[in-house]
């Protein structure tokens, strides 16, 4: 059903919000559990239509699962499985499904995973995880829009990363596994993710040293190695940077609970310089306030532990507000500015000039009707629209419910004027009359 969420801006967001289990951390350990000829439960699972269609994958491959959403737990059982294809209608749902390539390599020494494609925010290459599986010894071919890799046997080896992706890291460590001897990732993602991971792989028995560094270790085991564990899932920082961004931009005065703050370094230096307050409160709290309006500072999205991509749209809605002029820098992706013209339409001054995004504050936002192109632009729309004047609509709400659990739940605690209704923004001015019905 088409659905939008509608919002009154202008409430200064106040309260505690708890952050749940990381998205791009847990769809991880979700595909390291293939290698395990066992079970295991991982704790701290977000409900989430990404964890949703994960779960889909890896029980097509023949897998057993079964989801507590009420205790965020899943339960897996991989001591079968009975494919290893990812078939081209799961993976185009989800990218990140890719993932499971490395462990059924590892596990079946095949696999046949549908190529994901680019997506809206860029070209996402893969050119880097199949050198890799190359340098453990895999034969790797692209037929039929499938990667199909194969490999009598894995052989650790020195692997050297042109830029550290996520995704081929991990794609890589978990190929080397069960692969015999040693293998090293050099240039490896540093990303918080990639270290749970790796101690993922740790408590079911493999042996990974060096992740959050560049260089990551892994010395291969025998699968009889490998044995049940149960995990939980580290915070997710980009939903945390998320409502650290709503607070600072609806000049409110936030608790964000169940975080780990170092992980957020680089977002609370730049919310910092911006003005806002942000203190430490315990080594799981941030306490984030703001009483001034936000001033102008530049951003460079880099790899961890730089500012993160992922938070990139989130901090252009607060500069689009900010005194003075900021210029925004996206190195991650080549199109992740889709939120630009949203932002626009709510009355923002910004120009992009190729990778660069020069934003002039204006005083405020003014609500209106947007459409989220994906996820994280999803997220800007819902910022702005908490800091904007009036009535916003926020449409295709399947991007943002990938990464944001309970969203309007957790904003409405915060004290926002948020709903979220049936419908869509087709008909503009019957819509701009209910919405102001259906919110008040
Ligand atoms: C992960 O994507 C995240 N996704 C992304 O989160 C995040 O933006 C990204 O890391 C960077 O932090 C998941 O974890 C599921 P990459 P990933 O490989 O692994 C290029 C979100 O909103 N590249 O580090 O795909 C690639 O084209 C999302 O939650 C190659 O050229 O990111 C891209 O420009 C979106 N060749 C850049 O590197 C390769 O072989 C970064 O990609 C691989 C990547």
């Amino acid at each position: 059903m088409n659905e939008r969420i509608i919002i009154k801006g202008g409430t200064e967001l106040k309260g505690e919000v708890s952050i749940g289990g990381a998205k791009n951390a847990v769809l991880k350990l979700m595909a390291a559990s293939l290698l395990l000829n066992d079970t295991c439960e991982i704790h701290n699972v977000p409900e989430l239509t990404d964890v949703m269609t994960m779960i889909e994958v890896i029980n097509h491959l023949g897998v057993k699962t079964e989801y507590k959403p009420h205790d965020k737990t899943l339960k897996i059982d991989a001591t079968n499985i009975t494919t290893y294809e990812a078939c081209y209608e799961l993976v185009s749902k989800m990218r990140a499904s890719f993932i499971v390539l490395g462990a059924l390599l590892g596990r079946c020494k095949e696999a046949r995973v549908a190529l994901p494609g680019g997506c809206a925010i860029g070209e996402r290459r893969i050119d880097f995880h199949i050198k890799g599986l190359e340098a453990l010894g895999a034969t790797v071919k692209i037929e039929g829009g499938y990667v199909i890799a194969k490999a009598a046997k894995l052989v650790g080896a020195e692997i050297y990363l042109d830029r550290p992706s996520v995704g081929a890291t991990e794609n890589l460590m978990l190929a080397a596994v069960l692969a015999e001897g040693s293998t090293i990732i050099n240039n490896a993602a540093q990303e918080p993710e990639i270290v749970d991971l790796a101690n993922f792989i740790n408590a079911i028995g493999g042996d990974v040293s060096g992740a959050g560094t560049s260089e990551i270790v892994i010395n291969g085991v025998k699968p009889k190695n490998l044995h049940s564990t149960t995990y939980t899932t580290m915070p997710d920082r980009i939903e945390a940077g998320t409502y650290m961004a709503a607070a600072v931009a609806t000049k409110g005065h936030v608790i964000i609970k169940n975080v780990f703050p170092n992980h957020l370094s680089a977002v609370i230096s730049k919310l910092s310089d911006m003005g806002a307050n942000i203190v430490i409160l315990d080594p799981f709290t941030i306490e984030v306030s703001c009483n001034a309006r936000p001033k102008a500072i530049d951003v460079v999205t880099q790899p961890y532990p730089g500012f993160p991509t992922d938070l990139q749209s989130p901090i252009m809605s607060i500069l689009s507000i900010s005194k003075g002029i900021s210029i925004v820098t996206e190195s991650i992706y080549e199109n992740r500015f889709r939120h630009v013209g949203e932002l626009r339409r709510m009355g923002a001054d910004v120009q992009q000039e190729g990778n660069h995004a020069i934003i002039k504050g204006v005083k405020y936002l003014t609500g209106t009707q947007v459409k989220a192109s994906d996820l994280r632009a999803g997220a800007a729309l819902i910022v702005a629209s908490l800091c904007a004047h009036g009535i916003s609509e926020i449409d295709n709400l399947s991007h943002i419910d990938r990464g944001y659990e309970t969203l309007v739940e957790k904003l409405g605690g915060l004290g926002a004027i948020i709903k979220r209704v049936p419908g869509d923004t087709s008909n503009t001015e019957v819509n701009t009359q209910n919405s102001n019905e259906l919110i008040n």
